[in-house]
């Protein structure tokens, strides 16, 4: 593992190794040993689209490594005036150890990674949300303690938080029924990857049904505002509620990666009997990177 780029590149392998460190430096984190892996090193994270928890989740993790966090967005650096990505990641990998992106196509966070010296990691595009993922993996296993066979729903746009959650999701043994409304599919190569366990549906009751995980995210995201209001007709029905609930298991737990637009894509109600998981799932971002930064950017890393 060099960069982490998109959840196709990792193995089941990979993906239980970020875990199993991560749930280690939940425990440590909570219970007051230390880590400074990171001492030292200095992570810039570059953003081109609005965010609260991937920035400070990211920038905590660097501080309680050891580590420090430099926030540039393009519209203030120079990339914002037409430096290209190559040069950029030349310059930054003189300066940094490692580079966080948040920006539009998922080309141009490979065309980082294809000119940096040091590990670029996605911090979300428009076709991938890897980290993402890796926290709402971990979450799932805190809740329900295994993932192997666990079946998982999604309801409503087939965006990068469906598209990475179904090729992680596939790689760690569940199986995925995406419930997307017509032009609002996953990607194409986010299918391939995650093959035989992923099914498509038009209808959120049939994937909710027996569902042990049911997620959802925004039907408008970033950079889609403009689409809002045709977004809202497209998904009426593709919503989390209770009575969707009722057909999943027992116990059934939501993820939400935040924020929520509630009354959109989930109902209140179910929002709040499942905040518990669901801000789990927001606080295990910190855990998660911390995991994937001292894995990619810690001495020994690619051992
Ligand atoms: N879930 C997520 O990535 O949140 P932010 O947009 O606040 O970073
Ligand atoms: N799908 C959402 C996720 C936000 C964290 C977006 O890209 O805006």
């Amino acid at each position: 593992m060099k960069h982490l780029l998109k959840l196709a590149d990792l193995g089941k392998a990979d993906i239980l190794r970020i875990l199993n460190l991560a749930d280690q430096l939940k425990y440590n984190q909570k219970h007051g040993f230390g880590q400074s892996g990171l001492r030292g090193k200095t992570l810039v994270m570059l953003f081109n689209k609005s965010s609260t928890r991937t920035r400070v989740s990211f920038e905590t993790g660097m501080y309680q490594l050891g580590g420090h966090a430099v926030f540039l967005t393009g519209a203030d650096s120079q990339i914002g005036r037409g430096e290209s990505a190559a040069d950029t990641a030349r310059v930054l990998s003189r300066y940094a150890d490692g580079i966080m992106v948040r920006t539009y196509g998922q080309d141009e966070v490979e065309q980082l990674a294809l000119h940096s010296s040091v590990p670029v990691i996605n911090g979300l595009t428009d076709y991938a949300h890897p980290c993402q993922v890796l926290a709402d993996l971990m979450t799932i296993r805190e809740h329900l303690t295994v993932l192997d066979g666990l079946k998982a729903c999604f309801i409503g746009d087939g965006n990068n938080v469906c598209n990475s959650l179904i090729v992680g999701a596939a790689a760690c043994g569940m199986t995925v029924t995406a419930a997307c409304p017509e032009g609002h599919e996953p990607h194409p190569d986010a299918v391939a990857a995650a093959g035989a366990a992923f099914t498509l549906t038009r209808s959120p009751r049939q994937a909710a049904r027996d569902a042990d995980v049911v997620f959802t995210d925004v039907w408008a995201s970033m950079g889609q505002e403009g689409e809002a209001a045709a977004r809202a007709e497209a998904f009426k029905g593709f919503q989390v509620n209770a009575e969707l609930m009722a057909l999943a298991k027992p116990g059934a737990i939501v993820q939400h990666c935040l924020p929520a637009h509630k009354g959109e894509e989930i109902t209140e109600e179910v929002f709040e009997a499942h905040a518990r998981e669901i801000f789990d799932e927001a606080e295990n971002r910190l855990h998660a990177q911390k995991a994937v930064m001292l894995l990619l950017m810690g001495d020994g890393a690619g051992a």
